[in-house]
């Protein structure tokens, strides 16, 4: 992908930069070859091992959730660890690296990242990259019918989020609530501390922003779920008329457990807003890239409900789009870095990829991956229904729950899926769920295979383990 306007004479087209990418190109295929399989640790590396996970955890003041410390070497799903272990990366940084690890295009395009002039672009000065890269996402989003006409870049999804929210109240002032469902997840800054739905995440905290809860869609009762949700959402805006700048929300809950609902769920609950004409903000920090189209609003049906939509995770840079009513006076969103040269390089590549490749679409890569998950699970199920159950996710976002559910239960399972070789995490409470985002853009049959035979064993394992906690 060249960002410059002219082509034959720019730096990246040099014949010096051109050969030196080739023999990287080489170079790094030379090294990954041997990262093919699932291995253990390397037992004379393990005191040296444990010395650096201690130091990590004492550095910054908190242990690692795993002995995770990666070597910066991996090759497609597969990632190697300091410790000599080769593992299964389904779990991508929590849905960040789409393309899983040491992957040649990726390298080759951020080596021309790295010549660019500058490492971090920002509001004052941003690069033709970061036009390329906003024009890009608000055309995707647009494309199905959203009236989404702006995109502000940022570097985290709380940010994103920071700025979705400053946008919304400035817009609706004097309002000063926010909507949102149970077992919300936002982000970790004062104010979306607050608007997550878990109270140890605030612990603490002062209170710096009012929020009212709704239901989330329960599957197993549609109907009289739908009925809850809509009578706690009048109430609200009973109690606080004229009180609330929007309503955020996920259209699958992420940190929440992997749930989704029904687009008339969605709607019934978005028609009671505009007729109050409150904002909808959908956050996309998770869900997208990981259903049958680029945003979840798109694979829902839902564009033309949306005036704010975040985005995050695989995209690299993180974003808010929103439209034109909601556009902010200036002096209020503003930051000093938007994105890293590498990270906004790194966006467009993904986002081509998805967009000209086969991955969108219901019979795309995307749900075809999920479908083959879900046929192991459904198979592991049957034999043995007490082990694993569903919900399996949606798309990209693959989930079940093991046993009874019980976060220690979940956490001794992970703990040995992460020894086998198979890297993955919990979300939800009541029942904890097993999650998995796997690098969507390399993942192969195998691959899915090879991971859902490792559960399968690890499930096995536990169940007659007679240590269980
Ligand atoms: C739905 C949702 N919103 C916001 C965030 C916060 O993103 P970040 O961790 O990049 O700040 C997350 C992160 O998990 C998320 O899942």
């Amino acid at each position: 992908m060249n960002n410059s306007l002219n082509r034959e004479d720019s730096l990246e087209e040099d014949p010096r930069i051109v050969e030196a990418r080739k023999l990287i190109r080489e170079a790094v295929a030379d090294h990954v070859i041997r990262i093919d399989c699932v291995r253990p640790p390397d037992h004379s590396l393990q005191e040296s091992y444990d010395q650096l996970l201690k130091q990590f955890g004492e550095l910054r003041g908190g242990g690692l959730y795993y002995r995770y410390l990666g070597s910066g070497l991996g090759n497609g799903a597969l990632v190697e660890l300091v410790d000599g272990s080769v593992k299964y990366d389904m779990i991508s940084g929590i849905g960040v690296h789409i393309y899983g690890h040491t992957h040649i295009g990726m390298i080759d395009e951020l080596v021309q990242a790295a010549i660019s002039d500058t490492v971090m672009q920002g509001n004052l000065q941003q690069n033709l990259d970061s036009l390329r890269l906003c024009d890009d996402l608000v055309r995707i989003a647009r494309s199905s019918g959203s009236g989404l006409e702006h995109c502000f870049l940022s570097t985290s999804g709380a940010t994103a989020n920071e700025n979705a929210l400053k946008m919304m109240f400035q817009k609706k002032h004097p309002a000063d609530r926010m909507l949102t469902f149970r077992n919300s997840f936002s982000g970790r800054t004062m104010a979306l501390a607050q608007l997550t739905d878990r109270p140890k995440n605030r612990e603490g905290l002062p209170t710096t922003l009012s929020v009212d809860y709704i239901p989330f869609f329960d599957n197993d009762q549609p109907a009289q779920s739908t009925k809850a949700s809509l009578a706690a959402l009048s109430e609200h805006l009973h109690r606080y008329p004229e009180s609330h700048a929007g309503m955020c929300l996920e259209l699958i809950q992420g940190e929440g457990g992997y749930y989704s609902a029904p687009r008339e769920f969605f709607i019934a609950l978005f028609d009671v807003l505009r007729e109050h004409d409150i904002p909808i903000w959908i956050d996309e920090v998770q869900t997208f890239g990981r259903t049958s189209r680029m945003f979840a609003f798109q694979h829902l049906e839902l564009d033309e409900y949306v005036d704010v939509v975040t985005l995050g995770k695989m995209s690299q840079v993180c974003a808010t789009l929103f439209t034109k009513d909601l556009k902010a006076r200036p002096g209020l969103v503003s930051q000093t870095f938007t994105g890293a040269t590498s990270s906004i390089r790194a966006a467009q590549f993904i986002l081509k990829q998805f967009c000209e490749g086969n991955y969108l679409g219901e019979n795309g890569r995307t749900l075809q991956i999920h479908n083959r998950f879900v046929q192991h699970f459904e198979r592991l199920h049957a034999e043995n229904p007490n082990s694993i159950r569903g919900p399996w996710g949606i798309g990209g976002m693959v989930a079940f729950t093991v046993f009874d559910g019980s976060a220690e239960r979940t956490k001794d399972f992970l703990n040995r899926l992460f020894e086998a070789g198979v890297i993955a995490f919990p979300a939800g409470a009541e029942p904890t769920r097993v999650r998995m985002l796997p690098p969507l853009l390399v993942m192969l049959d195998k691959d899915i295979d090879a991971v859902c035979g490792l559960i399968e064993n690890v499930l096995t394992e536990s169940r007659f383990s007679p240590d269980l906690p």
